[in-house]
């Protein structure tokens, strides 16, 4: 037993002292592939990137001052946006031209979809690899012709300062993509279920930092504002009490696209009324069609209702 422990134990020091670099990953090297830019890829990709993957949220500046913090204007990719957490300070890249010209396709697919950068190191599962590379090849490769369109923005964000036990664990995450066929969208349910996976990430409660499948979609993750103020997410399985249950679809639909005017992206958070924000991007879903976002209330009403009432704001 002792010696199993020691050795165990020496190896971990080993791993600690040679660094993440050499630990292997399962994610194989990039894919020798020339994507052929369309026009119907481009405007997919720039649906998916700003609305539904919200790829854009992350990947730009944001007006902090205003409700549900939009992006600022003509910022689209250029990176910067600081991820301060119990791991170090990770940065959201520059996905402009600027930074991604000299990368091929097949780094940019493997980047997006299996979390591994152009030097083959792993990315911060910040980015959600593994939920882009769960879904449609042809979606994804509309979304790196997308980017390739985007004005080049001179920005140089600085390398992630992450603790070294966090980027061994990082290290180890990467996994090969699991592609699928997308639903056809006359399939409302299939259809909204396949466009719906970014919000279970937020809308799922977690326990020890994983997805608690037992709670699947019951809402009350908690977000930090600013200071000690935090907020949860809503419950969107179709409990009737807490849930979405007597919402109407044109209500649920109508909610979103309250948000789709250019007024509704600069409504002023009042000075010292941080819990009247949220890390919701009701501006940039609120572009998203109403056939898709009837499609995800389709999908959501599906689900098993669960009583879970949510106090939105709180404290620490
Ligand atoms: C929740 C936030 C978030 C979302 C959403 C997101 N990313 Fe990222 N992405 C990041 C962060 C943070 C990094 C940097 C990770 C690191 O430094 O380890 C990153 C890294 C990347 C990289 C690697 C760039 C480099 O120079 O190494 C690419 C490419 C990328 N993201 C593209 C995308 C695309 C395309 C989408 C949408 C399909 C997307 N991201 C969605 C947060 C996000
Ligand atoms: C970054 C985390 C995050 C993501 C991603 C996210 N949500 Fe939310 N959502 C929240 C939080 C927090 C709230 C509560 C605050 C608020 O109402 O803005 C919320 C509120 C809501 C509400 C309001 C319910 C009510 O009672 O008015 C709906 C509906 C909703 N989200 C649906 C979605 C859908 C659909 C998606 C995916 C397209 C999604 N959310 C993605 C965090 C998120």
């Amino acid at each position: 037993m002792r010696k199993i422990g020691f050795g165990s134990f020496v190896f971990i020091l080993l791993i600690l002292a040679i660094g993440p670099k050499i630990i292997p990953t399962k994610v194989d090297a990039p894919l020798n592939i020339n994507i052929e830019t369309t026009t119907e890829r481009v405007a997919r990709g720039d649906y998916l990137a700003n609305h539904v993957w919200v790829c854009m949220e992350c990947h730009s500046q944001k007006n902090d001052q205003f409700y549900s913090d939009p992006v600022k204007p003509g910022t689209e990719g250029m990176g910067g946006l600081l991820f301060d957490s119990e791991f170090g300070k990770i940065y959201a890249s520059n996905i402009t031209p600027h930074k991604i010209d000299n990368w091929t396709d097949g780094e940019l697919l493997r980047a997006i979809t299996e979390g591994l950068n152009k030097n083959g190191d792993a990315l911060f599962p910040f980015h959600p690899y593994t939920l882009y590379g769960s879904k449609d090849l042809e979606d994804v490769y509309s979304v790196i012709t997308y980017l390739r369109t985007l004005p080049s923005i001179k920005n140089d964000v600085p390398k992630r300062d992450t603790k070294l036990w966090a980027n061994v664990m990082v290290r180890l995450m990467p996994k090969p993509a699991t592609f699928i066929q997308k639903p056809d969208s006359s399939n409302t349910i299939e259809h909204g279920k396949y466009l719906s996976g970014v919000c279970a990430r937020c809308h799922t409660p977690q326990t020890n930092g994983k997805p608690n499948p037992e709670m699947f979609y019951a809402g009350g993750l908690v977000h930090p504002l600013s200071g000690d103020e935090i907020i949860r997410s809503s419950n969107l399985t179709p409990d009737l009490e807490t849930g979405i249950g007597n919402k109407s679809r044109e209500n649920f639909i109508g909610i979103f696209k309250a948000f789709d005017s250019k007024d509704s992206k600069t409504i002023l958070i009042p000075k010292g009324a941080r819990e009247s924000d949220t890390p919701m991007a009701w501006t940039q879903f609120a572009g998203m069609t109403e056939n898709d976002l009837g499609a995800i209330y389709d999908y959501l009403h599906t689900l098993p209702p669960i009583t879970n009432r949510v106090e939105k704001y709180g404290v620490k």
